[in-house]
């Protein structure tokens, strides 16, 4: 509801915005570039292409500003608008998000997308369960998938990033002992190959996602984790505009950070993936031997500070974090080809009202910043948390 009306109001803002006799000299420059683009998927796109600053969370940091009463914070939270990042496709209806989102990007810029709607989403958590329900698969298909193939197919002249699916397939990978899991994997399967087939677009690049090194980086998840990847490309049929994987998204973990996070905790041994540049290297490898495209973008949204967490597994509203890296295609290393922010910093990772329907016990653990809203509503004190913290400062 919300969320029809301001997009309304954006498609009429871009209508109404005629020349004026003013500007004629300089006029407004149109979406995309003035011919179709072609994103050569063998190649790091982003040597070429900056992740553009979405107008969606633009709108929310310009907002979060206008609660901020200290001046010298308030004028640091304007540059976080500045900011790259990825716009989350997270319902049919946000779908909707997509054109007034694209009105705005300039020919060296390139949208990020995160498509995420899978039926029974969120198999091993509560936080994000989605709309679509286990075995809705055909409605993923034909009012997702379908709608946002045809958007893309309409906006020939933009390029666009695509991150496919956060965490489900690393889900069936290390939670296959939970129901959930179980009975979402087919739909999961299938629903990603889909999204790959037919997202496979001259003016796409994709990456599917892989979890972080805390996840598929365990010794034993390595290879069933690289195989059960690279079976959905195969099942997309080796799409050309497939690029990698997308780590960390969401995420907490470091880059480099040597020794890493947990190389003290007692089952260190077992996880030679302790940040995610030893990760997209190992995994990597993986990948490579299960016949899959192998190279990263990882999101740094919020992996400013260390040390928060204690265990790696815990994902929810973790507390004192900073914004990390900004978005750049100089990460150093070969198969990085990206640090890209994903999460948008200040939406929340999950309620923490224990009544609430999708209340998960991750986001009441003692490193879990409470109060926090339902997934994806702003919290206006973590936002500032997390730009106090940044690192590098703004
Ligand atoms: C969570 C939410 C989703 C939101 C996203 C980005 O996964 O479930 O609704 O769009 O985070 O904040």
């Amino acid at each position: 509801m919300k969320f029809s009306q301001s997009a309304a109001l954006a498609f009429a803002a871009t209508a109404l915005a005629a020349p004026s006799p003013t500007t004629k000299e300089q006029p407004r420059q149109a979406a995309g570039c003035a011919s179709a683009v072609t994103l050569d998927a063998s190649t790091n796109v982003w040597k070429k292409y900056t992740l553009h600053p979405n107008s969606f969370y633009r709108k929310e940091v310009e907002a979060a500003v206008e609660q901020i009463s200290d001046s010298s914070l308030a004028a640091a939270a304007k540059k976080v608008a500045d900011v790259g990042s990825f716009l989350w496709l997270d319902t049919i209806e946000n779908i909707g998000k997509l054109e007034p989102a694209l009105q705005d990007v300039p020919c060296n810029n390139i949208l990020g997308l995160v498509i995420y709607d899978l039926p029974g989403r969120d198999c091993a958590a509560k936080a994000s369960n989605g709309e679509l329900k286990v075995g809705e698969l055909s409605r993923y298909k034909t009012e997702y998938i379908d709608k946002v193939v045809s958007i893309l197919k309409a906006h020939p002249n933009t390029a666009f990033a695509l991150v496919i699916e956060p965490d489900s397939l690393p889900n069936l990978v290390t939670n296959s002992d939970l129901t959930t899991c179980q009975n979402s994997a087919s739909g999961y399967r299938e629903g990603v190959a889909y999204a790959l087939k037919q997202l496979n677009l001259p003016n796409v690049v994709m990456y599917l996602d892989a979890g972080h090194g805390g996840w598929l980086g365990w010794d034993a998840n390595l290879k069933p984790g690289a195989e059960e990847l690279a079976k959905a490309y195969k099942a997309a049929g080796s799409p050309k505009q497939f690029r990698g994987i997308a780590t960390n998204v969401a995420g907490w973990n470091q880059w480099d950070l040597s020794p890493g996070e947990f190389s003290k905790a007692s089952d260190a041994k077992y996880n030679s993936c302790q940040n995610e540049k030893t990760y997209i290297t190992t995994f990597g490898a993986a990948l490579k031997s299960a016949g899959m495209p192998n190279h990263a973008i990882i999101d740094t949204g919020r992996n400013g500070v260390s040390g928060l967490r204690k265990e790696w597994g815990n994902w929810c509203n973790v507390n004192a974090p900073g914004f990390g890296q900004r978005p750049t295609s100089n990460t150093g290393a070969e198969l990085a080809d990206a640090f890209v922010w994903v999460k948008p910093g200040g939406e929340s990772d999950g309620t923490s009202d224990t009544s609430a329907v999708r209340y998960d016990s991750f986001c009441g653990k003692e490193d879990a910043y409470k109060p926090s809203p339902e997934a994806g509503q702003w919290n206006q004190a973590y936002f500032e948390m997390l730009l106090k913290n940044a690192k590098p400062a703004f």
